[in-house]
């Protein structure tokens, strides 16, 4: 573990859903965790949800982390959300109510290239939604690029979740998604074969019970929900895939990582919002890419959910 004194400064960019409010836990109550701030944008359910779950988080937690909505559909395609994962709410399953805290009157764009704009580089930013948000951010002011200490995307894999080929929020915005592979931003990629590692099992949610406050309550309603779908489909529980981008930037020992060249189909008929992952360096009668992203590979299961569980403790 890197060394206590610093804190990482983090913007966690998301469409709070089950494994995006996760991750909005692990960062709150992490101690090696500075979290400046939550933006929004619309993918697991509409902009309104995405952001009112967040805001319910916050006040879950008592927490004054401004919230800034951001934009309430892709780039180029239609919005497309996923109810049969997370619920009409985004976050079906908990009790939810009208939160208290209100969004900062910014965009979340706006809110974005300010705090980088304002920042020593020293910011790290999570993506685990659609990157509709980032993408424009970085269209509108290119000087952020230097900016971001590096992106945490939970996105992509070597095999797909809303069709055989992509993942959900790289599928829902591959157009920015290409705009931010493409550039020089320093990457990490939480792929699908890396976050169904980190499974909700039977054990967990028990030690997640078993911690009894209101804040592990609200997560045992809402993963409850959750798991219950994924067992649907014949899984010992829901992956907590968002929680996997966080937990890299408290602990790098959590997930191995591996330095390759990843692209992003826009046009394939079959293969549209793919990550095309060059695992062996193909460079068969053409230009050998230089590798742009981190990889994901392997998970230390028990190192992730004990830091997810002392921050839920934490969190009271
Ligand atoms: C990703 O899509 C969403 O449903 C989750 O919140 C996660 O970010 C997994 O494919
Ligand atoms: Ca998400």
């Amino acid at each position: 573990m890197e060394s206590m004194d610093v804190r990482e400064k983090m913007i966690y960019d998301g469409d709070p859903g089950h494994d995006d409010v996760m991750a909005i836990l692990l960062a709150a109550g992490n101690p090696r965790i500075d979290l400046l701030g939550v933006t929004t944008v619309a993918g697991n359910a509409p902009l309104e949800m995405t952001t009112r779950n967040a805001l319910i988080t916050m006040d879950m937690i008592g927490a004054d982390i401004p919230v800034a909505a951001g934009c309430s559909g892709p780039l180029v395609k239609p919005l497309y959300t996923a109810p049969f994962v997370h619920g009409e709410s985004g976050l079906d399953g908990a009790k939810l109510f009208e939160p208290k805290r209100k969004p900062i009157q910014k965009h979340a764009c706006d809110f974005l290239i300010d705090t980088l704009m304002e920042s020593e580089g020293d910011i790290s930013i999570v993506a685990a939604g659609p990157l509709t948000n980032v993408a424009l951010a970085l269209r509108r002011e290119p000087a952020i690029a230097n900016k971001i200490k590096q992106l945490v995307i939970m996105g992509g894999g070597r095999f797909g979740n809303i069709t055989p080929a992509a993942e959900f929020n790289i599928w829902s915005d591959a157009e920015a998604a290409r705009i931010l592979f493409e550039s020089e931003i320093p990457k990490v990629m939480c792929g699908l074969d890396l976050t169904y590692q980190a499974v909700a099992t039977p054990e967990v949610m028990e030690r997640i019970r078993a911690i009894h406050s209101p804040v592990s309550e609200f997560v045992n309603d809402f993963m409850t929900f959750y798991n219950n779908n994924s067992k649907r489909a014949g899984k010992n529980g829901a992956p907590v895939n968002d929680a996997c981008c966080v937990a890299y930037l408290i602990d790098k020992a959590v997930f191995t990582t591996r330095h390759l060249r990843v692209d992003i189909e826009t046009k394939g008929e079959f293969t549209y919002g793919m990550t095309c992952i060059d695992v062996f360096r193909m460079n068969s009668g053409r230009e050998l890419k230089e590798p742009n992203v981190y990889v994901g590979d392997k998970l230390n299961f028990e190192l992730f959910w004990n830091l997810m569980i002392s921050s839920i403790a934490s969190l009271g």
